[in-house]
């Protein structure tokens, strides 16, 4: 017996179908396999929101059947299969069924009603059903008991998708991999593989068989520093979670609802970023892991470090020279390189030449090698410690990170043309180090600079963050909060409007304010600002960058910035001290994706009250002011530049010059809603037009 009538769901456009169940009466549009309802090729499920359908597909140039999980976008390219349950173990004939077994596993049987694939968990139950969800996972419950048996999240194939859990456990069990398929046409297991690596810090790798192919370099807690860019655009929405027993996990969540992205290791060892906006033609690779040969792994050998923009690409550290002159020179770099000159701490110290010891040469950004190990110290005592422990002979400080030495050897350094990456210190010999140089002046620099530079920004930092978490964690009282409020108001005002020169900053955060003694803001680094013409009041980028959560999203998915953009960024800012909370501190409430979506649920829910930080003591006057600062905030948060107010709107209307506000519209972060394509297609509209608008309209104060 089957459910789904196919042809429906696979030509007509997914936004459609409700409305075709609706008008004719027939329910094709089930999600869920029972013990009593099954699919038969060529039947298939699909998920509520029409997003996914789970069913029979044939591979590009194949004869055999598999059950899969794949996009039901109209897109022009073959479907986008993210899940295959029989993957080494094809149907040979166009008789399979899906179905739930006596023992309530899920299996894919043959015409012959041959075991192909079970779910193969160990349960008592006999009621069970399988339910396709929205987010692209086939889970497996018990209907008696509502527990989850099995969820195809957990097994992945090639694809990893949103809200999946990249996961491992520090002692290797509960390892979540991705794995290619063998071919286009073969979805069997591959030889590469994708998965996060937890020991000292944690990494993502890709594999070919057991050898790394390529590395991300380690988390700082906010992004994987080897991958640059990645604090920009669709990759920011990554979170590393450690659940404190041992299992870290990795998910991610995209820029917004109307875009969709996944990642799929296909069979020649890409890990591919693919996106797909609502309205667009087909799904498009919008990155690719190891990017270019520099990528992969370890390509110039120990001691080497990659540089794309090289010809030859391979150099050798300072300090070191090819192992093989003849076989560098003929650029096979697989031997690497060896230190020129023994270090103090190999050779056997004659009288005169004790004293001179190692020294540290410092090279700028790079991806940093593999196999750091980490230490609990501070940034001013990671070079000394260093130092003086004759196995170390490498140290980086990243903030986020903190303090890594390596020992044994250096592989897998890359230089990147901008400068992504930490500073990396390498111990060589005495008479290697420039001989103007004393050594002790080098590391004395080092340590002082470093630490100079990491004291001031982690005062800021901590004063800001401290401060306005009202836990010091001496908490800011309104006054307080208002004053830095509007004071980064200004500054912005100043910035647009009031200097000579017009220029937009791109990258307002808390940690780009800092505070002096009065607690009066100052906005700070203007390493991304532009300046405009008389003229110009938005432009383009291909080169996006600033801080995921503060970025506006017409910034962060195309590029395009104006002063609305910075105004969005001054919005999350103004929540934020209002709330006491980071934008970016809400990951894992499932009910939430970010301060603007818990603040958005809560202002249609008419609670928007609790949104307030509860360390503020107010009275009724000033709850009415902080409330009146809340629905600004939700005013530059909006999810169209043209609907946000301009900064000096913004002032007056802080100060109550403007006494009606507008009512705010969706931010593009807020949860998700139940009716999805409707806002979709609402939304792709309004992107459209966007290209019309032009930033005229200023209210008058
Ligand atoms: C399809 O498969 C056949 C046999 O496996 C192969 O010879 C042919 O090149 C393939 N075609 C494409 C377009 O890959
Ligand atoms: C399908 O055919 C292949 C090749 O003929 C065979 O090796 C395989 O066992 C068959 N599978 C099933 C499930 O019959
Ligand atoms: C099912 O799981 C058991 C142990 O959990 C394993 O021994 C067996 O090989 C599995 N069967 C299949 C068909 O994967
Ligand atoms: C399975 O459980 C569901 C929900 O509890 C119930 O409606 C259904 O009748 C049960 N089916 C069987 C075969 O027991
Ligand atoms: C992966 O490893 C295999 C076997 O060692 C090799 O033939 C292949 O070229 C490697 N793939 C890449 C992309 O380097
Ligand atoms: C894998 O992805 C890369 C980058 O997009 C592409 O160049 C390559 O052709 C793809 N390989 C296959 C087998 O699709
Ligand atoms: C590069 O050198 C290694 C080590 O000497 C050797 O095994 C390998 O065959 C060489 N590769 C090429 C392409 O010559
Ligand atoms: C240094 O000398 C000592 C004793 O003479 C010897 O045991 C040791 O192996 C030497 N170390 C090196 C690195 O040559
Ligand atoms: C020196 O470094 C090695 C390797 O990093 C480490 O195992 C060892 O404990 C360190 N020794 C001291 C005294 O810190």
């Amino acid at each position: 017996m089957g459910l789904t009538n196919s042809t429906y769901s696979v030509f007509l456009p997914a936004l459609f179908l409700p409305l075709l169940c609706f008008c004719f009466g027939i329910c094709t549009c089930t999600n869920t396999i029972t013990s009593t309802q099954f699919i038969q090729d060529p039947e298939t499920i699909t998920s509520t929101d029409n997003a996914f359908k789970l069913g029979f597909f044939t591979p590009f140039n194949s004869t055999k059947r598999y059950v899969g999980i794949m996009y039901n976008f109209p897109v022009a390219s073959e479907p986008q299969v993210v899940w295959v349950a029989n993957r080494d173990k094809p149907l040979n004939d166009s008789f399979g069924t899906l179905k739930i077994l006596e023992d309530g596993n899920l299996a894919v049987l043959d015409g012959k009603k041959e075991l192909l694939w079970s779910s193969n968990v160990s349960s008592s139950t006999t009621n069970s059903s399988a339910r396709l969800l929205d987010t692209g996972d086939l889970v497996l419950q018990d209907e008696s008991s509502g527990s989850k048996l099995w969820e195809s999240f957990e097994h992945p194939s090639n694809s990893y998708l949103e809200k999946m859990k990249l996961s491992t456990h520090v002692n290797g069990d509960e390892k979540v991999l991705i794995t290619s398929w063998r071919s286009p046409s073969d979805p069997s297991t591959g030889s590469y593989s994708f998965g996060l690596v937890p020991l000292h810090i944690p990494q993502l790798f890709l594999w070919n068989g057991t050898d790394p192919y390529w590395r991300s370099g380690p988390w700082n807690g906010q992004v994987f520093i080897g991958i640059p860019n990645m604090n920009s655009v669709f990759l920011n929405g990554f979170s590393l979670v450690n659940d404190g027993e041992g299992r870290f996990y990795l998910n991610f969540a995209g820029p917004s609802k109307s875009v969709y992205i996944y990642y799929v290791l296909n069979s020649s060892g890409t890990l591919t970023e693919k996106t797909w906006a609502v309205g667009k033609q087909d799904w498009e690779v919008t990155r690719g892991f190891p990017k270019d040969e520099c990528d992969i792994y370890g390509r110039c050998g120990q001691f080497g470090s990659c540089n794309i923009e090289d010809s030859p690409i391979c150099t050798c550290l300072k300090g070191f020279e090819p192992k093989n002159k003849e076989e560098w020179s003929r650029r096979n770099w697989t031997r690497g390189c060896v230190r020129r000159t023994k270090l103090q701490c190999d050779r056997n110290n004659t009288k005169g030449e004790e004293g001179k010891e190692d020294g540290f040469l410092k090279l700028n950004p790079v991806k940093v090698p593999d196999f750091a190990e980490w230490l609990n110290v501070r940034q001013d005592n990671c070079g000394s410690q260093c130092l003086n422990n004759c196995s170390c002979i490498a140290y980086a400080y990243y903030q986020g990170v903190g303090c890594m030495h390596w020992s044994g050897t250096l592989v897998d350094i890359q230089k990147f043309s901008d400068s992504v990456g930490a500073d990396l210190y390498i111990r060589v010999a005495h008479t290697e180090l420039d001989k103007k140089r004393n050594m002790k002046v080098v590391i004395a620099s080092v340590i002082i600079i470093g630490s100079l530079s990491s004291v001031v920004s982690a005062y800021f930092t901590w004063k800001w963050m401290v401060k306005i978490t009202g836990l010091h964690k001496q908490h800011l009282d309104w006054s307080k909060r208002v004053n830095i409020i509007e004071g980064i108001g200004r500054g912005l005002l100043y910035l647009h409007r009031d200097s000579r020169l017009r220029i937009i900053h791109r990258d307002l955060k808390p940690s780009n304010v800092l505070l002096d003694e009065a607690l009066n803001p100052k906005i700070s680094d203007f390493g991304m600002a532009r300046i405009f013409g008389c003229n110009e009041d938005q432009a383009n980028t291909g080169r996006i960058a600033g801080t995921f959560g503060y970025m506006a999203p017409e910034y962060a998915m195309e590029g395009r910035f104006s002063e609305r953009s910075d105004v969005y960024s001054f919005g999350v800012l103004l929540l934020e001290i209002v709330s006491g909370r980071k934008n970016n501190s809400f990951y894992q409430d499932e009910h939430a994706l970010s301060l603007l979506g818990f603040a958005w649920k809560l202002w249609n829910e008419e609670k928007i009250v609790n949104l307030i930080d509860p360390t503020i003591i107010f009275d009724r006057f000033s709850q009415m002011e902080v409330l009146r600062y809340i629905q600004v905030g939700l005013l530059c948060v909006q999810d169209l530049a043209r609907d946000r107010p301009t900064i000096s709107t913004v002032l007056s209307m802080l100060s109550s010059e403007i006494v009606d506000l507008p009512t705010p519209k969706q931010p593009v972060l807020a949860e998700k809603e139940t009716c999805p394509h409707t806002v979709h297609s609402q939304h792709s509209q309004q992107t459209c037009s966007i290209k019309d608008y032009s930033l005229t309209t200023v209210e008058g104060r």
